[in-house]
């Protein structure tokens, strides 16, 4: 059951956190909560996990019909500029031409086959080409399905089983945080540490020696990485006999072609890609030195629909429109744009909230005792047709042009502008 009901006159009563207040809301959400309701019946826990609404007090539409571009439309037509991009696949946006027009073409000869497409190996000499540390690739599905091909490889490779990571992974039991339905006997053999404290990474190395196969680290994390944090994981890594992955499922072909690697200069053993490779098309990958990489040879780690053409194709096409366009430099330039634009909207209003992250993965933080005001700030930018994440980091696309910017930031304006007033 949806929490609130919208028509066009709202009441919002959130157990205290909000003041009742009555308001004027020009959009509705009611075909979304329809759905919803449906889906509870249908669909377990009533659809994906990460995709539940619960953003802001239900203030958030649940159900999307199209996109365009970085721009999409809810079940209701309500139209929002997408900060969230599908949670980082829609690098180029919805239905960008030469990646669709690619993939169509691809339908039309044959998705998949029996035996090997050349395609595979058009891609794989590219990505050697942009990645630092890739000398060899595996394709997988789905970003877990990279990172526990990782780490598959780097036991094998290691004739080790412990596990370290910091970041989030994804859903198998070896980096699956939660409690249920994962074995204790698996738990056990990954250590969490945080990130930005390589005096915990030493602890662990220190007191398992011998029995670490591999770090898996997200390398950039919140503000990232701080002084010679990096250069300090891989000297010890080094020094343990522990390979270094660099979990760039987030990271990828955002802050440069070659990954986050590339833009901070550290190059780690093993790498794992997805999301933004395929714009929106399933692929995703591990990559890495020969050496470890050739282990694959005989580990078992073969899968229907691992290389599956569309997937391929989609990344040829993303990462050839991406060099076409110069697609980085734009990302930079209007991820930076946004910052600095909602820092000083934050400022002009005195509100102790400022932007953390860096330009193609940036988000906003309002400071402590804010909640109410922070909640009410991304339900008045829903309500102006702006879909930020008020919990998850965003994703700048080098779709979101110069008007789409400056409407994002004139709704900013006047949401926390409105969002004053009501807390
Ligand atoms: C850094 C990182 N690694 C791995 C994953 C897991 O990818 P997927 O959800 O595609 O399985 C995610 C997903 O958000 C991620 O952000």
């Amino acid at each position: 059951m949806v929490a609130f009901c919208y028509n066009n006159r709202l009441e919002l009563k959130s157990g205290g956190l909000l003041a009742q207040v009555k308001t004027e809301i020009t959009r509705s959400l009611k075909k979304s909560e329809e759905l919803f309701e449906k889906a509870t019946r249908l669909l377990v826990g009533g659809g994906q996990g990460h995709k539940r609404p619960g953003k802001v007090h239900g203030r958030y539409p649940i159900y999307a019909v199209r996109g365009e571009g970085v721009k999409f439309w809810d079940a209701d037509g309500n139209e929002y500029i997408d900060y969230l991009c599908a949670f980082g696949p829609m690098l180029l946006g919805y239905g960008y031409p030469a990646v669709d027009e690619a993939v169509k073409a691809r339908i039309d000869e044959g998705m998949i086959f029996n035996i090997h497409h050349p395609s595979e190996l058009e891609l794989a000499e590219k990505l050697c080409e942009l990645i630092p540390s890739c000398e060899m690739v595996s394709y997988f599905t789905g970003g877990s399905g990279a990172t526990t091909g990782a780490v598959k490889i780097a036991r094998a490779f290691t004739g080790r089983e412990k596990v370290i990571r910091c970041g989030y992974h994804g859903w198998h039991d070896w980096c699956d945080s939660g409690e249920r339905g994962i074995p204790r006997c698996v738990k056990e053999l990954t250590i969490g540490v945080p990130y930005n404290d390589i005096d915990a990474l030493r602890e662990v190395l220190e007191a398992n020696r011998d029995q670490i196969a591999v770090f898996m680290l997200e390398a950039f994390q919140g503000d990232g990485p701080t002084g010679t944090y990096l250069a300090d994981v891989k000297e010890l890594c080094a020094k343990h006999g522990v390979i270094l992955c660099f979990d760039e499922v987030k990271t990828g072909f955002r802050f440069a072609m070659g990954g986050f690697q590339q833009y901070c200069g550290i190059t780690p053993d093993l790498s794992c890609f997805g999301k933004a490779l395929g714009n929106g098309y399933d692929i995703s990958l591990v990559c890495g030195k020969r050496e470890i990489m050739e282990t694959v040879n005989d580990v078992w780690i073969a899968a229907t629909f691992h290389g599956q053409l569309l997937g391929v194709t989609a990344a040829l096409a993303t990462i050839r429109e991406m060099e076409r366009i110069d697609g980085i430099s734009t990302i930079w330039r209007q991820g930076k744009r946004l910052m600095d634009g909602l820092e000083e909207i934050m400022r002009s209003h005195g509100v102790n909230a400022w932007m953390i992250g860096q330009p193609p993965m940036p988000r906003l933080k309002f400071g402590e005792g804010l909640d109410n005001l922070r909640d009410e700030f991304y339900a008045s930018t829903a309500d102006r047709g702006i879909y930020f994440d008020p919990g998850h980091c965003w994703f700048i696309s080098p779709m979101h042009t110069d008007e789409i910017i400056e409407r994002t930031l004139q709704a900013s304006d006047e949401a926390i502008g409105e969002a004053l007033k009501r807390v």
